[in-house]
């Protein structure tokens, strides 16, 4: 094996990573925005609650905006036509943003992270182990560790909903890539996954990634399981190679993987894959149910005709194999789920680097400008979600899907930076509503609150552990 990711450099193949727009020195004909009263306003208004905060620039300034942190130029863009052209038409100007140079010491070179030319060979490689033709043996898997979890729900207990969502969704993952060969790993995946993403979240401020590296036990920590993560997957790697590469799970496809040209991955570049799949198929997935569920919780005539939906299904209330025909028929459990990925979508923000000038829907910006689109903005918009601030199921009609532009629902982002897993989270994610509403009512444990408060870090998750009564 090489370096490991959390030393490792920026791959020369890269775009270089552009200077930044410095106060001082930006163009005139920038959108309005909020310019700091008193010093330090603007890093605290944004660190507070950053989704809140892009949403009141959009109230207040319109669709597109400026403001400056750490004296670099920042643009929210929040029309569709403006997140379209940023994420899809003129994809190729942009590099990935703020938050992602941390979170490749611990992914590397894997797909979320890397950047053109080794994303798109990736991409190709990646691409056939998600094809829809793979997913109705994901789909028995993850209905079968699903009912795991849920014979552990006892009426009466009181269960912790975020904890509970992100260990179910963590051992789908690692068994659909893994097999069970990762059964003897998974606390110790978890522990140092756990490390990880907190200290990823820390903040999505420019340049404060320099600190990571200064020897204080908090940054060291990160280190460490950025390490052990890098040390399990390989680990899994040489294991499997001692056995030869074959097996049905994800990791004996991707050491299996071939591009147009016949060369493979490494065994570093299998591990970033790994990694990355692990942590994007997860966190993000365990928040969307974490939301759903609550929201469950105070709408009783959902969760009937989830549950009488679930009823209806042999996977669930027998014992046939879960297939994605079926699971994908459900409707009401597809409604849900669209609706949290509106209001609570799990990536609700996808950071960009302009890396020349460019003309955004009539917007210039600046070569070096951090540029920022919001699901979490664009997708309250009351143009095209009336009410856009209560959750709603209901209005996930067809004409709603028919009548929406490009860019004014986007949970998965676009273009070729889409989300590699949205075809496996949708289904995971109706799978677990599902066996969970022919079993179960959660009622919040505590009525006075029925709705967890947001912490939006990396991903827009619920704070603390979300305590519910299994009913
Ligand atoms: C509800 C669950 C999920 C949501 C909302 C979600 C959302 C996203 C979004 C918005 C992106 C694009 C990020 C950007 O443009 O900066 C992304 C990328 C990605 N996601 Fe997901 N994701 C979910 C689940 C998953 C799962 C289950 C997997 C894999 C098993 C996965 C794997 C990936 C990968 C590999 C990428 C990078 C794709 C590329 O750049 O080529 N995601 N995801």
């Amino acid at each position: 094996m090489g370096v490991r990711p959390f030393v490792a450099p920026r791959p020369v193949e890269y775009a270089r990573v552009p200077t930044p727009v410095i106060d001082s020195s930006a163009p005139a004909h920038l959108p309005p925005g909020p310019r700091p009263r008193v010093p330090g306003e603007m890093l605290w208004r944004f660190q507070r609650d950053t989704p809140k905060f892009l949403l009141s620039l959009r109230d207040t300034y319109g669709h597109a905006s400026s403001f400056y942190l750490n004296r670099q130029l920042f643009l929210g863009l929040f029309s569709p036509a403006m997140v379209h052209e940023v994420t899809v038409a003129q994809q190729s100007s942009f590099i990935k943003g703020v938050g992602f140079e941390r979170m490749r010491k611990v992914l590397g070179e894997g797909l979320l992270t890397n950047e053109e030319p080794i994303h798109l060979r990736h991409r190709r490689m990646m691409q056939p182990p998600f094809h829809k033709s793979r997913l109705d043996g994901y789909a028995a898997e993850m209905s079968d560790v699903t009912r795991q979890t849920m014979d552990t729900w006892l009426p009466g207990n009181t269960i912790f909903l975020g904890p509970q969502m992100m260990r179910l969704t963590l051992l789908i993952v690692a068994r659909t890539l893994f097999g069970t060969d990762a059964d003897r790993y998974t606390d110790r995946i978890a522990h140092s996954m756990d490390i990880a993403i907190d200290r990823i979240e820390r903040t999505m401020l420019p340049g404060l990634d320099r600190f990571d590296s200064l020897p204080l036990p908090y940054w060291r920590a990160f280190h460490r399981a950025a390490d052990d993560l890098a040390e399990i997957a390989e680990e899994l790697i040489r294991e499997r190679r001692l056995r030869g590469v074959d097996g049905d799970d994800l990791l004996g496809l991707l050491l299996a993987l071939r591009d147009e040209d016949g060369s493979s991955f490494t065994d570093d570049e299998v591990r970033d894959e790994a990694l990355t799949l692990i942590l994007s198929g997860h966190e993000t997935t365990a928040n969307a149910l974490t939301w759903a569920f609550s929201w469950l919780g105070g709408r009783p005539d959902v969760h009937d005709a989830l549950r009488a939906e679930a009823l209806d299904q042999d996977w669930v209330t027998g014992d046939a194999p879960a297939t994605v025909a079926d699971v994908m028929s459900c409707e009401v459990a597809g409604q849900v789920i669209a609706e949290t990925l509106r209001m609570a979508p799990p990536v609700w923000v996808a950071p960009r680097r302009a890396l020349m000038d460019l003309d955004i829907a009539g917007v210039r910006v600046p070569a070096g400008a951090h540029v920022l689109v919001s699901q979490y903005v664009t997708q309250r918009d009351p143009e095209y979600f009336p009410d856009p601030h209560t959750w709603e199921p209901a209005r996930w009609t067809e004409q709603l899907h028919a009548s929406l532009p490009r860019g004014a629902y986007f949970p998965f982002g676009a273009g070729t930076r889409k989300c590699l897993g949205d075809q496996f989270a949708l289904l995971e994610a109706r799978i677990i509503l599902l066996h969970a509403a022919a079993r179960h009512r959660l009622i919040p444990a505590d009525p006075e609150h029925p709705m967890p408060k947001a912490q939006p870090r990396a991903t827009y998750r619920a704070e603390g552990p979300v305590p519910m009564v299994v009913t």
